[in-house]
Parts: C-alpha cells; structure tokens; sequence
C-alpha cells in the first residue's frame, strides 16, 4: 500500500508544506482538479514527474465556472477515494481547500479575459466558464507558487486560456500541456463519463471517429468545411445534439476556412443524453 498523502485545507498548511520543500531545493509541480479522478488524471501526475521533484495535487470543484444550469451540486465527488488514487500514483500533497477558504465573504475579483477564451467555442456555450477557470487557477498558483502545473488536452481551450494568463499575467509557473488519456475505445476519459447510460457509452466514442476522419480527410485535401460538416452528420447520426464541431489554429484558435501549412486543431463538443462531452485533435 502506498504511504498516506497528506491533506492541506487551508492556504497556511499548503505553505507549510511548501516553504520547507523549496528550502530543500525540490521543483514543485501543481496538477490542479475538481476530483472524481480517473486515469486521465493520473496521466497528468505522470507528466509533472517529468517536470519536478514533488507534486500537489489540488482538488476543489470550483463553483464560479459552474453556469447556474450546469451540473455543480451533482458533480461527483470522492475526496476519500482520489487521495488514495493520488497516493497511489506518487503524488506527495493534496490541497482540499473549501469554498470558504477560496471564496471569504467579500471575494470581489475575477480575471476579465479576450483571445483563446472568446474564441467562439466553449465560452459561446458556457459565457461564465473561463473567467471562473482564470480566477481559481490565478488563485491556485498564488497560493502555491508551482514551477509547473499540468492541464489536460482534452480541455483544449482551458490549456490556451491558461496559457495566455500565465504569459500575460508574468506567472512564474510554466504551464504544460498533457495528452488526452482515451479509453480502448477511444472515448476521451472524463469525469463526466460516469453520466453516460450503458447505451449512451457504446455511442459516444463516435465524437472520436469522426475527427479522426475528418482530420484524415482534410490532409487528403477535402476542403475544410465539407470535411466537418460531413463530421458533423457522422456525430448527430450517432445521437448527438452537437454544440460544435470546428477546424481552429491550433495556438490562437482562429477560425480557418482552408489549411496552408499552420497548426490546425479539430474541436468538437456535444451533448448525448444528459451528458455534455468535448473532444478534439491536432491534424
Ligand atoms: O480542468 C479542470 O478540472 C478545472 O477547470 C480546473 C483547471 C481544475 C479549474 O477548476
């Protein structure tokens, strides 16, 4: 079994944790969550090891990017069963803080953002999410002063967003970018996922496929809106209602109507039952 991590509550404890890791020269790596951990994550756990000598591992289900219809009080939360988890794994300390601690009575500031977060994508969606997004994770690496923190692919434009606010905001946290963990199926894994009914699962890997062929067929030269649009109609014929299904630069996430040689992402997200899920690919 692996040994106990321990848990901070309170910015106080998390940097007690911290001053005396960094006084012994150790490189700390945030992998910040909202919990239900799953594989994916444990990726990302992977990937800061490469990036540092100890990592924090943070778990707080963030209400401000939670939309009042979105599904904040049902989201899934197991802080018992993700410790171990991230025990398992080799993490070395998880900061629990509550809502009181992140939002005191009075909390009054939120990070107002342009470029990646209005892209048109999830933010034409969810308008609330990235400012929400911003503000915890400004938060967070105040709080923790990480050399690095790790995000997921699969949130493609967070990881921009993030980027963009490291950069412009002179954090001294190096953001990394981690791949999208799939299943064997290739259905990128989610916390969400739990959502999906039995039958639900067996579709939802279509949202995959078809960005795969939809990459395909763009480097055999179909143009770039025919190539989505017939993703499209593989994606709704699968039970999908799609939010979007887009062909973006892959840094500054601008539309593009024809590819020449830039970096191109594939973004899709949409909703099958109850259940939202986002997915994309480099071409
Ligand atoms: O990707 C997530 O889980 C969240 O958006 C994050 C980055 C932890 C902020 O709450």
């Amino acid at each position: 079994m692996a040994a106990p991590v321990p848990i901070a509550h309170d910015v106080s404890n998390l940097r007690a944790h911290l001053t005396s890791w960094r006084r012994a020269g150790e490189i700390i790596v945030l992998v910040p969550t909202m919990g239900a951990l799953h594989a994916g994550h444990m990726s990302l756990v992977q990937a800061g090891k490469s990036h540092g000598t100890k990592i924090v591992m943070s778990i707080f289900v963030n209400p401000t990017q939670f939309a009042p219809t979105e599904d904040l009080s049902t989201y899934p939360r197991s802080l018992e069963a993700d410790v171990a988890k991230f025990a398992e794994a080799g993490g070395d300390l998880v900061f629990a803080p509550s809502v009181e601690a992140m939002y005191p009575q009075g909390f009054a500031t939120t990070i107002s953002l342009a470029g990646p977060a209005t892209a048109g994508l999830e933010d034409k969606v969810r308008p609330e999410h990235f400012a929400g997004v911003a503000t915890v994770v400004a938060k967070l690496f105040n709080q923790c002063r990480p050399d690095a923190a790790v995000f997921g692919e699969k949130d493609y434009q967070q990881l921009k967003v993030l980027t963009t606010l490291a950069r412009d905001l002179d954090f001294e946290t190096q953001v990394i970018a981690a791949p999208i963990a799939r299943d064997h199926d290739g259905l990128a894994l989610s916390s969400r996922n739990v959502y999906l009914s039995a039958e639900e699962r067996l579709h939802a890997p279509a949202l995959y496929r078809a960005l795969i062929k939809c990459a395909e067929a763009i480097k055999t030269g179909q143009p770039v809106e025919a190539a989505l649009e017939e993703a499209r109609i593989a994606i709704a014929a699968a039970g999908f209602a799609i939010d979007y299904v887009e062909a973006r630069h892959a840094e500054t996430l601008a539309p593009l109507d024809q590819v020449s040689g830039e970096p191109v992402r594939l973004l899709a997200a949409a909703r099958i039952g109850k259940t939202r899920l986002i997915d994309n690919l480099a071409l």
